[in-house]
Formats: C-alpha cells, sequence, structure tokens
C-alpha cells in the first residue's frame, strides 16, 4: 500500500489581474460560485479524497482566504441567538474540526512550480495534492479523490488531464502518453504546431515528494515563470508520472465565460435554485 496522501497544497498567491476590478480588494479565489467561495470547493474536493493538513501558498494581500477558514466566534453566537440554525451550521461546516490549515507566503510571484516548492517544509517527505481552485470540476466523485483511487493502484503520481482544442494548446500543460497513461512527454504551455498532443494538464496533481528536488533544479521557463510542469518533465527521468483523464466537467473559473457556466450548471444542481433559473433560461 503506497504512503496515504495527507495533504493538500492550494497555489493562490496570484492577482487575479483577469478580474479586475472585482479582485481589487477580494482575492479571485474568494469570488462564489452560487453562495460559497472557489476557495470553498477546492477545500471540500480535498477533504473528501482524505486531506487532513490544507497549506495555502498566499500573498500577503489575501487575507481573506486565511479569514475565510478562522473561527468567528461572534458571528457564531450572534447565529446562534438569532436562532438561525442551517446558517450557523454552514459557517462551522466551513472547516470540519480535524482538519488543519497552513499558510506560507510567496513572495515573490515566480511561477506555479516556485509556489508547490514553497510548501516544501510543510508537506514534508509524503505524497500530497495540488489544487488550483480556478478549475472547478462538477463530478459525482471529486476530481482529486479519482487522482488518490488511481494513486493506490501504481504508488505514482497523477495527473488530470482532459482533451483541449488544438488551438488553445497555449493556455495548458499539453502531455502525451502511452497505451498505459503514462506520460511520456510534457510541455507548458506549447504552441498548437509544437504542442506533443492535445491533453490538457487540468489543475488536480497527485505528486510523490520527489517533485521537491527536481523543482529546486527547475530554472525559468514558459512566461518566464518556474513551471510545474517543468518539475514533472524532470520527475518523469526518474520515476512514472500518469495521466488521468478524470469523470466530471471542468470550468475555467479563470475566465469569465466559464466562471459564468459554472454559476448555472451549479444552480441547475440546487432544488432551491433550479426551477427559477430553468425558467428564466427557457425565456432565454
Ligand atoms: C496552470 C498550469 C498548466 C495547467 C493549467 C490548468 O496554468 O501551469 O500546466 O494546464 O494550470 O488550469 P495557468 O492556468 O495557471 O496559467
Amino acid at each position: 500500500m503506497p504512503k496515504p496522501v495527507r495533504t493538500a497544497v492550494f497555489p493562490v498567491a496570484g492577482r487575479g489581474t483577469r478580474f479586475l476590478p472585482a479582485t481589487k480588494a477580494v482575492p479571485k479565489e474568494m469570488l462564489p460560485v452560487v453562495d460559497k467561495p472557489l476557495i470553498q470547493y477546492a477545500v471540500e474536493e480535498a477533504i473528501a479524497a482524505g486531506a487532513e493538513r490544507l497549506v495555502f501558498v498566499t500573498h500577503s494581500s489575501k487575507g481573506a482566504i486565511q479569514a475565510h477558514f478562522e473561527e468567528h466566534a461572534e458571528l457564531e453566537e450572534a447565529l446562534a441567538d438569532s436562532g438561525k440554525q442551517d446558517i450557523l451550521a454552514a459557517v462551522q461546516g466551513v472547516l470540519p474540526r480535524q482538519v488543519s490549515c497552513d499558510f506560507v507566503l510567496q513572495g515573490d510571484p515566480l511561477g506555479l512550480g516556485h509556489a508547490v516548492l514553497c510548501a516544501r517544509d510543510l508537506v514534508g517527505d509524503e505524497p500530497f495534492f495540488v489544487h488550483l481552485p480556478d478549475d472547478l470540476i462538477l463530478a459525482k466523485t471529486g476530481c482529486l479523490a479519482q487522482l488518490r483511487a488511481r494513486y493506490e493502484q501504481t504508488g505514482s503520481s497523477v495527473i488530470a488531464t482532459e482533451e483541449v482544442p488544438r488551438e488553445k494548446t497555449s493556455s495548458y500543460g499539453i502531455a502525451a502518453v502511452d497505451a498505459d497513461n503514462a506520460i511520456e512527454q510534457i510541455v507548458e504551455k506549447p504552441r498548437p504546431e509544437d504542442a506533443p498532443s492535445n491533453l490538457g494538464v487540468v489543475g488536480r496533481y497527485l505528486l510523490t515528494p520527489a517533485i521537491f528536488a527536481e523543482l529546486e533544479n527547475t530554472g525559468r521557463g514558459s512566461g518566464g515563470e518556474i513551471q510545474l510542469t517543468d518539475g514533472i518533465a524532470a520527475l518523469m527521468a526518474r520515476e512514472k508520472v500518469y495521466a488521468m483523464p478524470f469523470a466530471g466537467v471542468r470550468y475555467d473559473c479563470g475566465s469569465k465565460l466559464g466562471y459564468l457556466l459554472a454559476n448555472i450548471d451549479f444552480a441547475l444542481e440546487r432544488d432551491d435554485l433550479a426551477g427559477g433559473l430553468r425558467e428564466h433560461l427557457g425565456r432565454l
């Protein structure tokens, strides 16, 4: 049985430029889909996959994320006093008691690989999840739980992937795989003419701790940043890394259209909202 995966890393230091001015004072990970912030979906997915330690790689300007996961005694008291039990349960349910949170600052925005490296001391010598909250996934079984099931079969790192349109390869890490889905090549944001396939990396990873040594030696790559994809390419020289086409629908909530579609589809999943929303969409 491979080592259990106990820790999830959330790189959340990015500026959220694409959603300005909405993200001038509010971190993009705090934007709600229906009535829950993106980061809350991320954390719930990680906990459902067995994570009990959450590591947020963050920026000093994004204190709202930490505040969201801290206890708010005064609010809870007020809700209890006014008999609002449902809302109180929702507030208390933000973080189950057995789950711990750590926050580490990513001083310089040097890229996703650098962000993951910032979590090294907190992760230790164990396999861990990386979750990019911008990629929201609607699925029966959470995507990280799907990755964990695959990892338990192989003991190897595994990355969620999906096919992307050829003309969009320059927005993704792109992987070429063999018949077993072992990754043979992985490239960050290649131009369509250079892409080894159209299999795009989605923001869910389960990585062995050997990735840290590779990231330490990873220089700047695409966009002048230290890329996680390049660290994974180096890891592949030592260990197998698998791709996993996950079951579910992914919404790129880093884009306005993806964010809007996520709000609609997640609302359609809700008994209290689906009827009214369907009526409105029908009228359109
Ligand atoms: C990051 C990764 C990329 C991956 C993508 C998924 O890019 O570097 O390999 O395909 O997330 O969302 P970003 O979107 O942060 O530029």
